[in-house]
């Protein structure tokens, strides 16, 4: 995965900040398919994205705060506690890049101390690194794409390593719910610097959002009023523990609600939609389970509902996502395109500066892939 990129090929060299249970899955995903090799390999959106293959991506930098994973190597950082998702390709060859330590900031809720040490972060000692520690290390490292994996609420920190990927002169994916696609004042700063950036808020493949926008596009074709909905989630990782505390929520909330009331005829009022994270169940680790109902009226205002419960392990739902994000993003950085990638943003996140309907995101993502965009 790290190391030099091997001769007269163009990989793509990508950093991560949170080695945690989504970049497991992704650097997983990324030996799982080395070894497939081939096209029928079932669990992609795409093989081949502009020329590049899922395997073509290598480690070339990677953070974190946790002592359990700092200095080790990436490839056994990502099976070292908490992390506690699937484990689908167990044998990950050295990569030859080391965790260095990242900046703690606001990275670490202080509620996390009252749960066992096997479920929770277990910071290094003092605040971690400095920027320009991080800025010449994403340099040094030759890092591409930065990978931004901070937990829910750490409003400090994604905006710091955003700070360092622009320094650094990284495209940006900004995989969680502090705005920084969607806030015009980053977009601009990525825009000026000619630097890509997805964002924010990844979109599982098949997961809680994608499935609640769906129906209820479906509900607007087939004339159906939506009068009421909730999306209740249940699950047992770190990103569940962390937002138990519920003053870190706002975003996440905010990011997962929109994404649903987007796609609506006439957006419900406040009261009707209730949509986010709900519990930590220790036992689930990484499979998440979602709880989905939605109330109408049919025909002549005749009442109906929808119950469905999604069962996924969450963190490998979010990388086969990420593996296009990645490939969308050196596709610009190809192309001198900077700024927002509005397409990808559209279709791989859950609030992207522009909402377009899925079918409509996934039309322009496939036209930006072709170079029409
Ligand atoms: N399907 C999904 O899993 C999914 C979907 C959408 C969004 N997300 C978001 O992606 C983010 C990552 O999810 P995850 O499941 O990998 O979380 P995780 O808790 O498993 O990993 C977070 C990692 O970040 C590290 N960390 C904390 N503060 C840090 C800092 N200041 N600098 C460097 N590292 C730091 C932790 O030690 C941990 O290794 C979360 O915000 C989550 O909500 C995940």
């Amino acid at each position: 995965m790290g190391g030099v990129p091997a001769a007269g090929k163009d990989r793509i060299r990508i950093a991560i900040a949170g080695v945690g249970n989504c970049a497991s899955s992704l650097l997983q995903g990324i030996e799982y398919y080395r070894k497939k090799k081939d096209k029928g390999s079932l669990g992609l959106m795409h093989w081949n994205l502009g020329g590049y293959l899922p395997y073509e991506i290598e480690v070339a930098a990677a953070f974190d705060i946790d002592r359990r994973k700092v200095g080790k190597d990436v490839s056994e950082a990502i099976f070292s506690l908490p992390n506690c998702t699937k484990v689908f390709c167990p044998n990950i060859p050295q990569a030859g890049t080391k965790v260095k330590a990242g900046r703690v900031l606001d990275g670490c809720s202080e509620h996390l101390a009252d749960y066992p040490e096997e479920c929770r972060f277990l910071p290094v000692e003092g605040e971690g690194a400095t920027k320009e520690e991080i800025v010449s290390a994403l340099k040094d490292a030759g890092a591409e794409i930065l990978l931004n994996y901070m937990p829910v609420g750490s409003e400090q920190a994604a905006r710091f390593y955003a700070e360092c990927a622009l320094e650094a002169g990284c495209a940006f994916i900004n995989n969680m719910p502090v705005f920084i696609a969607s806030d015009p004042e980053w977009a601009r700063r990525f825009e000026e610097r000619k630097l890509p950036i997805i964002g924010d808020d990844i979109k599982s493949q098949l997961g809680a959002t994608i499935v609640h926008r769906t129906l209820a596009d479906l509900f607007k074709k087939r004339g159906v009023k939506l009068e009421r909905t909730y999306q209740l989630n249940t699950g047992g990782n770190t990103d569940f523990l962390n937002m138990l505390n519920r003053d870190r929520l706002a975003s996440k909330r905010e990011s997962k609600t929109e994404a649903v009331q987007s796609v609506l005829e006439t957006r419900l009022e406040n009261g009707n939609i209730h949509v986010g994270p709900s519990d930590y169940i220790s036992w689930q680790k990484d499979n998440k389970v979602c709880f989905l109902r939605m109330e109408g009226k049919l025909f002549g205002d005749v009442p109906m509902n929808l119950e469905l419960r999604l069962s996924v392990e969450d963190s490998p739902n979010s990388a086969g996502v990420v593996i296009d994000a990645i490939r969308c993003c050196k596709l610009a950085l190809n192309r001198g395109i900077g700024g927002v990638l509005y397409p990808p943003s559209a279709y791989f996140m859950k609030h992207p500066p522009e909402q377009y309907p899925d079918t409509e995101a996934c039309r322009m993502t496939e036209e930006f892939i072709a170079g029409n965009f």
